[in-house]
């Protein structure tokens, strides 16, 4: 995986890129997520580079951080965006992708979305079931136009990781199932109003093996293959997301515990072009999916630490940043390292660091080895750009976190932090 360049200490402070994070928290406040936008920008460049000239269309997964500043960033790498709804639908239009560089997935596509996305002129969408197909094809009709689609298939892989993200075995409500994969298409290749591009799949998020990737692109060839025998023509093929990143030990210094980085085989260049022959060996037009791959590793949370308390079973460290700011540790248990802005030594304890909110379930970090923090002290939580603003809620009434894009040495207020009045916006 590759290092972090971006955000690093220098003379003992937390930078991100060449801004002090402590000077972003004095501005802007905390909880505060701060992102930097050379990160950004590179991994754009790498994912884009993995294709070696190949024709390909690397979508955005918008739901993994829907910041429209952060939109409009990607697009301009040339990028397409996926979108999982009418609103990331609206906001990807408004940051200026082209219709014809979004695709539109989610298993629960609502009629007013569908009309939406065919008037726009969507790419195409990812279908998961038979009778949303029909629905399009009826909505296509009316509007007299076509619906591309792309049929999500379940691969049933174990992609490994938390039940929650896992979305390819046969248990999970994503896509339809292999085996139904020619019949379903077959017969909507019969409807007047659809037309049919090819397959998809997403085996799920998080995926540092890169067997799974490699089981699912050739499951997924060999199904084209069959496909194909049926008499489809299938121009496309899109392979979904799910690359993983570095969770632990992102950030490495004497004076941090130290974190062995989870067991990832590639980066995601290398998991792309690892299955790139596999993918390009059907002469379809490739398509990808990722998102937390752009933007997990892009940001960080930055949180204040309130209170200190020492129960004799376990030391707290209560953060003013909560399960509402970033909700990943909460639900998935999920890793996110945590570090000091300033350094002041090598002296560690192990702490659980918890947020504000009424609930046990309200951690950041449990029985974790930490330099000694006191009251005052800010924290960053690495690795948080990914499905951290993008879950964030309201919870507790909580205002929820201000967002600020760092670049070429100046730092961007990309998101206001909320206002009291916001949380009676709409209401009577
Ligand atoms: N395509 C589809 C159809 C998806 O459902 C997703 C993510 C992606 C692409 C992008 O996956 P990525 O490359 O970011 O792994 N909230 C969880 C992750 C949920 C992922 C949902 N779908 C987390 O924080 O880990």
């Amino acid at each position: 995986m590759m290092a972090n360049q971006h955000f690093t200490y220098q003379k003992a402070e937390l930078h991100c890129e060449s801004v002090p994070v402590r000077e972003a928290v004095s501005q802007f406040g905390t909880p505060l997520y701060l992102y930097s936008r050379q990160a950004i920008v590179e991994r754009c460049r790498e994912i884009e580079g993995a294709f070696d000239g190949h024709p390909h269309l690397v979508c955005y997964a918008v739901k993994a951080n829907a910041n429209p500043a952060i939109l409009r960033l990607v697009r301009e790498e040339g990028l397409g965006a996926d979108v999982g709804s009418r609103g990331e639908l609206y906001l990807a239009l408004r940051a200026g992708f082209r219709p014809d560089r979004i695709t539109f997935s989610g298993v629960g596509k609502r009629d007013d979305e569908i009309e939406e996305a065919l008037v726009r002129g969507v790419h195409a969408f990812a279908v998961e079931s038979v009778q949303e197909i029909d629905v399009i094809d009826q909505i296509a009709g009316r509007l007299g136009t076509t619906g591309r689609i792309l049929l999500r298939v379940n691969l049933d892989i174990d992609a490994g990781g938390h039940a929650y993200i896992s979305t390819s075995k046969k248990q999970n409500k994503f896509g339809v199932p292999r085996h139904q994969a020619r019949e379903v298409l077959l017969r909507a290749a019969a409807l007047s109003h659809i037309d049919v591009r090819g397959v998809h799949s997403h085996i799920g998020s998080q995926i540092t093996d890169v067997g799974v990737f490699l089981n699912g692109a050739r499951s997924l060839v060999g199904l084209v293959g069959e496909l194909r025998d049926a008499g489809l023509r299938l121009p496309d093929l899109d392979f979904g997301g799910g690359y993983g990143v570095q969770y632990h030990g992102f950030l490495c210094h004497p004076e941090l515990p130290a974190e062995p980085p989870e067991r990832a085989d590639l980066s995601t260049a290398g998991m792309i072009r690892a299955v790139l022959p596999i993918l390009a060996g059907t002469g379809c037009a490739l398509s990808i999916q990722p998102g937390r791959a752009i933007i997990a590793q892009s940001g960080v949370l930055v949180v204040r630490v309130v209170y200190r308390k020492e129960t004799g079973e376990k030391i707290f460290v209560i953060v003013d940043g909560g399960m509402n700011d970033l909700i990943r540790p909460s639900l998935y248990h999920a890793h996110h390292q945590v570090v000091p802005v300033r350094l002041r030594g090598a002296s560690h304890e192990r702490v659980d660091v918890v947020g504000p909110v009424c609930e046990s379930g309200d951690f950041f970090a449990q029985d974790r080895l930490l330099p000694r923090c006191d009251r005052g002290d800010l924290l960053a939580l690495m690795g948080a750009g990914a499905y951290g603003y993008a879950i964030a809620s309201n919870y507790n009434a909580r205002l929820r976190p201000a967002e600020v894009l760092v670049g070429s040495g100046t730092m961007t207020l990309i998101r206001e932090r909320e206002s009291l009045e916001d949380l009676e916006r709409g209401t009577r």
